[in-house]
């Protein structure tokens, strides 16, 4: 791995990320992309539980490779407060759980988060206001938006208020809906939007970030709502990864209808062992039911995804 650009580290540090325009209603950031092109950043999901089930472990293999390879940024896959979000702006999981955990030097850049269904469990706002970046400037968590990164763009996109199930619950969570209703609105803006952010976007590589699975071989599964809304629009763009949590593991599915790798990292803290199960195993290329987390580095020529467990042992390397 090249060692970055200092200029644009130092630059990169002082106005961390930076808010260009707003096409639609999904904001814009964007990171400049180290002196050759090539942009590195961490994926990790499932993750708020106060340092509780490795959730620390996970977080001090993170700084030290992070470090070493020099991160742009750092991208959360939601699940980001157990069980039930934040309360509000001054809920002290938010220090118990993020500020405090993710202390390591190699960590201290843009976090760009998306919510997670536990999430959608608290007050959706809090985690959403910016009181937050001004505790933690490296906070940033949104419903759906844009990060332009020059050679690759990720689009990260609100899954929760697709799940049929989190409405048909009447004795189950209560969910945070305000601001998604009416759902059915709320579906075709985000898709609309993402369909032509899609579109325009110039970018060598596209990446696409949700809670949900849209395929998985854990416990939770596929989410059909997603295959039947978002997977045609990713399909039909070419986008070249689609990453998600909300399976408590790592893996890589690649099916042979399509160049899409659909990457699980959802092993920020408490795993889910020993549920695995997939039709065709040809497709399954990679499942670890233990804790850990994922690198992406990208460049002109290829994309590496790697993913690494609590010791920082290389589970599963796949580039293109
Ligand atoms: C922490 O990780 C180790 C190594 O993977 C594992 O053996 C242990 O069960 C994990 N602990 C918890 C609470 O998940």
């Amino acid at each position: 791995m090249a060692v970055g650009w200092n200029g644009h580290l130092v630059l990169g540090l002082v106005l961390g990320f930076s808010l260009v325009s707003s096409l639609g209603e999904l904001e814009r950031f964007v990171e400049s992309p180290k002196g050759d092109g090539s942009v590195t950043f961490l994926v990790i999901g499932d993750w708020g539980r106060r340092g509780n089930y490795n959730q620390t472990e996970v977080a001090h293999q993170m700084g030290i490779i992070g470090e070493k390879l020099d991160i742009d940024f750092v991208v959360s896959t939601g699940d980001n407060f157990y069980e039930d979000g934040l309360t509000g702006v001054d809920d002290p999981a938010f220090q118990e759980s993020f500020v405090n955990i993710y202390t390591h030097p190699g960590l201290q850049k843009q976090w760009y988060s998306v919510l997670g269904n536990h999430d959608y469990r608290g007050d959706v706002e809090a985690q959403l206001n910016p009181t937050l970046r001004k505790m933690d400037s490296r906070w940033l968590c949104l419903r759906s938006f844009i990060v332009n990164a020059k050679i690759v763009e990720l689009f990260f996109v609100d899954t929760t208020p697709f799940v049929d199930k989190y409405f048909a619950e009447p004795k189950g969570d209560v969910h945070d809906w305000s601001n998604v209703l009416p759902r059915k609105r709320y579906h075709s803006n985000l898709l609309e939007d993402l369909d032509s952010a899609l579109k325009e976007s110039r970018a060598k590589w596209k990446i696409v970030v949700g809670h949900h699975t849209i395929k998985s071989a854990g416990e939770h599964g596929n989410t059909p709502e997603l295959v039947a809304q978002l997977l045609p629009i990713i399909q039909a763009n070419n986008v070249d990864l689609y990453i998600n949590g909300h399976d408590h593991c790592l893996q890589r599915i690649s099916t042979s209808d399509s160049p899409i790798q659909f990457l699980t990292s959802g092993g920020g803290s408490k795993a889910w062992r020993g549920h695995v199960s997939w039709p065709n195993p040809e497709e399954l290329k990679f499942y670890y039911d233990g804790q850990g987390f994922m690198t992406v580095q990208v460049t002109e020529a290829q994309i590496d995804v790697v993913f690494y467990d609590i010791e920082g042992q290389v589970h599963h390397h796949w580039s293109v």
